[in-house]
């Protein structure tokens, strides 16, 4: 009953404001993926030198993980609509997964990885109560000394309790949102 599970964790995660966008904006392939935009050079700040395992959560059409798997990466990228994961697996290089940030390691289990990316992704959708649960799971996924690189609408207050735990060595704000590099 896959459909079954899907549903239940499209509604823990997404309030219905952010259900009724991504269903409307996945409509369009090119808004699906948000492809058609360069890459954020800032994640290519942010990340481990290459070679190193990164997680793309939220991953869209895959711009950042193609961008990270050109450089020498090993990508995952994961999302919870099957839209956008069908215009990042267009291109290969990388590997889409089809999983809610809160239910991560059902599908990528004792994998690890030496950063775990979300750019505009489900620290900026999730319900209030879904962060923690989305944090022990990005826990569970770093490997030791690895990061969690965010780049999200929420304020720094709004992410202070996911983050409790973690140690955030920088945090940056831009017109868009903030950028927190945390290490687990
Ligand atoms: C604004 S797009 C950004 C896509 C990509 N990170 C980029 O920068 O191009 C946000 C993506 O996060 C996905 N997303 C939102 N909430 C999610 C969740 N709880 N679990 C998995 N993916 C989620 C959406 O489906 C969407 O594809």
């Amino acid at each position: 009953m896959t459909w079954l599970r899907r549903g239940v964790e499209l509604f823990e995660d997404l309030d219905a404001g952010a259900l009724a966008f991504y269903l409307r904006a996945h409509r369009r392939p090119e808004v699906a993926g948000w492809s058609a935009r360069d890459p954020d050079p800032r994640v290519f700040e942010f990340v481990p030198a290459a070679p190193a395992r990164v997680l793309d959560v939220g991953c869209g059409g895959g711009r950042h993980g193609h961008a990270l798997a050109a450089r020498g990466y090993e990508v995952v990228g994961v999302d919870l609509f099957e839209r956008p994961l069908r215009v990042a697996r267009a291109r290969p290089g990388a590997e889409f997964l089809r999983a809610a940030a809160t239910h991560l390691t059902d599908v990528l289990g004792n994998r690890r990885f030496d950063a775990v990316l979300d750019v505009l992704g489900p620290a900026s959708d999730l319900r209030a109560e879904r962060l923690g649960a989305y944090a022990a799971q990005v826990r569970a996924l770093l490997a030791p000394g690895g990061r969690w690189i965010v780049f999200s609408f929420l304020s720094e207050q709004e992410l202070a309790g996911a983050f409790a735990g973690f140690r955030v060595a920088s945090r940056e704000a831009d017109a868009v949102g903030a950028w927190t590099v945390a290490y687990a």
